[in-house]
């Protein structure tokens, strides 16, 4: 039988790499997080890819990931928050795959990843930059049929949570 992937999209401190490890155990499927691949690719942190040959490349690359991942079946699939910046990853990602976002107040993104310098694109902002942020990204990420909060729950509660709806809906 053929598995569909579950696709974990979001603002970056959302949950989607602990969620996805959990949610992808209790599916039997593999996991894979695209930040990981594209630094396995590239052989270089994200920090450094962003800081010596820039976001654009960061995007070609990750771009090509998902592509190769959207032929994929059965995989959890945990995107990097600015996955959403080109449409044609979100076009390659639907072909196969649940997208489920995740969100969270900015409070608690604020406090997840404030003391996180891995994060060329938050390191060392304010709350409010950050904040400014999320809002350019909003109209990207509210176009997904199935959004979880994230704020006051656990991964495990959220991977339960995904873990039904894809019962029910696959
Ligand atoms: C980014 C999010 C990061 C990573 C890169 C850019 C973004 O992934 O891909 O730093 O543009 O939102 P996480 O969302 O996993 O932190």
């Amino acid at each position: 039988m053929k598995k569909h992937n579950i696709v974990l999209v979001g603002f970056m401190g959302t949950g989607k790499t602990t969620t996805g490890k959990i949610l992808s155990q209790k599916l039997g499927y593999d996991f894979v997080d695209t930040d990981v691949e594209i630094e396995k690719r590239c052989g270089r942190s994200v920090e450094q890819i962003f800081d010596l040959m820039g976001e654009e490349y960061f995007r070609d690359i990750e771009s090509k990931i998902i592509f190769e991942l959207s032929e994929c079946n059965g995989i959890v699939i945990a995107c990097g928050g600015g996955v959403v910046k080109r449409e044609e990853n979100i076009n390659n990602l639907k072909k196969n795959g649940l997208i489920v976002l995740l969100k969270a107040h900015v409070d608690a993104i604020y406090d997840r990843i404030a003391c996180d310098d891995k994060r060329p694109l938050v390191r060392g902002k304010s709350k409010d930059e950050v904040y400014n942020l999320i809002l350019e990204r909003e109209q990207m990420y509210n176009v997904f049929d199935v959004s979880i909060d994230t704020t006051d729950k656990s991964p495990l509660n959220v991977a339960r949570t995904i873990a039904d709806i894809c019962m029910k809906s696959l």
